[in-house]
């Protein structure tokens, strides 16, 4: 699968002392700069396309009872080093990735009073879509064991970029993003402290990484990093008067960042910078910077959509819990003998309704959230012990759910919400998977709402990034796929673990549900920022969207038509894409939803066409092993018209377009439920398609071969 090319390793002894050196992308787009100044703290600089975007940084890594790594070094050799290869990911948004970069690694020494010397080698890599660097620690004989109290990662920016950027928080990615300049910084100010009590802002000054900014010249510029792994999760400090950023780890509860034994190194720091807005989406610098994939035998992995007992619970239509009383124990009881509360969700009988749902439309799973004990004391009581994520609830029966399932040729999806007693998790998930596996189940949706636990770690914090990766590899060795819910947000980790299908680690759609919502430029954001490390699970495809439709005095309504909703499936890449509302509702809109039934979630290719964060978004994609095409165009609180060319179509070829468009009359506030269905447009690679999006609004085509 993957095909080398070539590799030219270069290494120059270095016998000057202040020696700058430069590393260039292949295609010359970046150029990077590294040296040790006049202090011995090694400082770095990028440039895209000859503009300054990183102007010169220090870099270090300070650690606990031993000489810091951040000056008073040597440079004792310089390797270069150059790689390119083409290979293909097992799910993704197209067939093939190249990976080509040009490399330089600085190897530094520093001693100690004792003359015991240390090494630290920082490795650069510079691709024509970004730049990443790193930290190391090859094994040597006065360093093994040992405890990093701060990394000193600066990123000097330009100037006073705009920035689309969400609060510092060790424990909660789920906030509205903010649009301003980075000197108008001000975390603690205005912001929404939503309902999922686990946000702790930070720092005043402190934002969260993958930061987008965009400078007052038109380069878009984002910072983040790629293949956490076994180290904290890193979010920026914002000097709102020089515009530097550092890097911000969160500490364990003894006040350190990270234990590590060489070899070992930290995650890659990235830089990618784009004169249009769609280049930094075609980026694939994140996912090249992972190691392959680990995984031997993949062809259990499955990309889905799936429907579920879900929406039901966030809207109020039923309960996650059995009981109302919140005065049961998780243990020794007799849960026969338990009231129920009249209103359960995940009974056998809705989960039939469910199973015949998604038979009858091509679903492969079924998800049912609230099936275990538990559910009547879950929430906001740093208890140990929540859930044991294998005991039913009374009126959920397991076996005769599996054979409905088998005979309807759908497959449940587990459930485990955690409530971030991820201690408590760890010591049942032998038994949890073993359950599964029992059960027929082969996909999990794991959840992480509260404080951690082992207390006084965070969801960022190292334990915590470890966890997750315990789990994906546990589940890994179990054929289990993973879509995890408040974790640390994703670095790229699904080329190496290709059953990690997606996570949410951002506010998805269920704030729709319960709170003030996401704003209409919400999800032309996030592909820009949170998604740029993998697919997420933002549950689209909501239709019925204002919600005293369940209750008259609910209030909430989702900020958008339906028919942007339908455009999610494409322009929120995931594998794993969830049908997010009642059958009943799907069954009043059966036209619309067959945008759903017929959208695919694995990709050959992916064209992105017309973008600009916070305002609009479309993108094109071909539905993998078919000439099959699928288009997504989202817009803001604004109208306009999508400009849609489809060159990309393969020339001479006639194709059909279905059109899924807002209806003239439509607007997210006041008119959102308004469509238009265009069925049988004649199109070829010389069409210009131009459609009205509505306020909030959106479009959704799908593109087939005449005939098919
Ligand atoms: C938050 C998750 O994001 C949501 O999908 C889930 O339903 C609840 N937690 C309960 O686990
Ligand atoms: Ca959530």
């Amino acid at each position: 699968m993957t095909k080398q090319i070539f590799i030219l390793t270069l290494i120059l002894f270095i016998s000057g002392i202040c020696q700058n050196l430069t590393v260039h992308s292949p295609g010359k787009i970046y150029t990077v700069t590294f040296e040790l100044n006049s202090s011995g703290t090694p400082v770095y600089s990028v440039k895209y396309k000859d503009k300054p975007v990183v102007q010169l940084s220090t870099l270090g890594i300070i650690l606990k009872d031993l000489p810091d790594f951040a000056q008073g070094l040597t440079l004792v050799r310089i390797d270069t080093s150059s790689f390119d290869e083409i290979w293909e990911p097992v799910w993704g948004e197209q067939k093939q990735i190249r990976n080509q970069y040009d490399e330089l690694a600085a190897t530094l020494t520093k001693k100690d009073y004792l003359q015991n010397e240390r090494t630290i080698i920082i490795r650069f890599r510079a691709a024509d879509d970004g730049v990443g660097f790193r930290y190391e620690f090859p094994k040597q004989n006065h360093l093994s064991y040992f405890v990093v109290l701060n990394e000193l990662t600066k990123f000097q920016l330009t100037g006073n970029h705009k920035a689309f950027w969400i609060p510092g928080d060790f424990d909660s990615q789920e906030y509205k993003y903010n649009t301003g300049l980075l000197s108008g910084v001000h975390a603690f100010a205005g912001m929404d402290e939503g309902a999922i009590g686990t946000k702790s802002i930070i720092a005043d000054s402190a934002v969260q990484s993958p930061l987008l900014m965009k400078t007052s010249g038109g380069l878009y510029v984002s910072i983040f990093e790629a293949a956490l792994l076994n180290y904290p999760a890193m979010h920026l400090l914002v000097n709102r008067s020089n515009f530097e950023l550092t890097s911000y780890l969160p500490s364990n509860p003894l006040g350190s960042k990270s234990y590590m034994q060489t070899p070992c190194q930290t995650p890659w720091r990235t830089i990618i910078a784009a004169d249009n807005a769609p280049d930094i989406l075609n980026s694939k610098l994140v996912l090249n910077l992972n190691e392959p994939c680990k995984l031997k035998d993949v062809s259990w992995i499955k990309p889905q959509k799936y429907v579920g007992i879900w929406w039901e619970l966030h809207v109020g239509k039923s309960s996650w819990n059995y009981a109302d009383s919140s005065n049961i124990k998780l243990q020794d009881m007799d849960w026969h003998a338990v009231k129920p509360n009249g209103h359960h969700g995940a009974t056998t009988e809705r989960t039939k309704v469910y199973i015949d749902f998604a038979a009858q439309h091509g679903f492969a799973g079924v998800l049912v959230e609230g099936w275990n004990v538990g559910w009547e004391d879950w929430y906001g009581n740093m208890k140990e012990e929540v859930f044991d994520f294998v005991t039913p609830y009374p009126d959920f029966n397991v076996t005769e759910l599996q054979d409905y399932a088998v005979k309807k040729g759908v497959k449940l999806i587990m459930h485990h919400e955690t409530s971030a007693s991820a201690a408590n998790y760890e010591r049942r998930l032998t038994d949890a998977f073993a359950f599964m596996k029992k059960h027929n189940y082969d996909a999990v949706k794991t959840g992480y709402v509260g404080r951690i636990i082992p207390r006084g770690e965070s969801h960022d914090g190292q334990w915590m990034v470890d966890h997750y990766i315990r789990v994906i590899e546990k589940a890994a060795a179990n054929k289990i796929m993973v879509d995890a819910h408040e974790p640390v947000r994703p670095t790229g980790l699904h080329r190496t673990y290709p059953n990690f299908l997606a996570c949410e680690a951002a506010r998805g759609n269920e704030f729709n549900g319960w709170s003030d919502g996401n704003p209409p430029e919400h999800e032309t954001i996030l592909p820009f920022t949170r998604l740029l490390g993998g697919p997420m699970d933002y549950t689209p495809g909501i239709f019925q969207i204002d919600l005293s439709y369940y209750k008259k005095d609910k209030k909430e309504k989702i900020h958008t038509t339906l028919v942007k909703q339908l455009a999610l499936y494409v322009t929120m890449y995931s594998p794993l894409q969830m049908a997010a509302d009642l059958p009943e509702n799907y069954n009043r809109f059966l036209d619309a939803f067959q945008f759903i039934k017929n959208v695919a979630v694995d990709w050959d290719d992916t064209k992105i066409l017309e973008a600009e964060p916070g305002d609009y978004l479309t993108i094109a994609r071909k539905a993998k092993h078919t000439e099959k095409w699928f288009i997504g165009a989202i817009t803001d609180e604004n109208p306009r018209n999508a400009n849609i060319d489809l060159s990309f179509l393969t020339p001479g070829k006639k194709y059909t377009a279905f059109i899924y468009q807002d209806g003239k009359d439509a607007h997210y506030e006041t008119n959102p439920m308004s469509y238009t269905i265009t069925k049988d447009k004649n199109v070829d690679s010389k069409t210009l398609l131009t459609i009205q999006l509505a306020a909030g609004g959106g479009a959704a085509i799908e593109i087939v071969p005449l005939g098919e």
